[in-house]
């Protein structure tokens, strides 16, 4: 089947199997390989991408599902010259990863975070970003660089 949908603001249009998952159409069809695939059962947020806006765990989402609407992955977020997203940057600057397999996910769910909740509290950061697992940080690093992104996004 053809499936066209926006992808990191540009139209794209690709062929699929209508059982495959938007995972494995972005990291397989694609090569978007950002997008990671740990769980494939919705539990760990590793493949997390924004669709309209809003997060969703790509390893259960079927492909077709997302025609005709927005999909942002982390190859979405720099600027066209290379300059990193500022929640990219806060990662890195607070050392918010070590094997790095979660990161993607959680900058994606971090966006939708601060979208939705540009001064979001501690409180807010640690529920939101429940759905997201990190077995290596121990999340505080995780939690500072997202408070770091939004003061960076509120400076402009
Ligand atoms: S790989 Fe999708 S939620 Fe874990
Ligand atoms: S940095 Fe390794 S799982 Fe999060």
């Amino acid at each position: 089947m053809k499936l066209t949908f926006e992808l990191n603001g540009w139209p794209r249009e690709v062929e699929c199997e209508p059982q495959e998952t938007l995972a494995e159409v972005l990291r397989n069809r694609l090569n978007l390989t950002g997008t990671k695939v740990s769980c494939e059962v919705q539990v760990c947020g590793a493949c997390t991408v924004l669709i309209d806006g809003l997060p969703v765990s790509s390893c259960t989402l079927l492909a077709y599902e997302a025609r005709d609407r927005e999909v942002l992955t982390v190859e979405g977020l720099a600027s066209p010259d290379g300059t990193l997203h500022p929640i990219q940057q806060a990662f890195i600057d607070q050392f918010a990863f070590q094997c790095g397999f979660c990161t993607p996910g959680m900058i994606m769910a971090a966006k939708a975070l601060l979208d939705e909740k540009p001064r979001p509290t501690e409180e807010d950061i640690i529920n939101f970003m429940d759905g997201n697992i990190c077995r290596c940080t121990g999340y505080v690093p995780i939690v500072r660089a997202i408070q770091r992104a939004a003061r960076d996004l509120q400076k402009g």
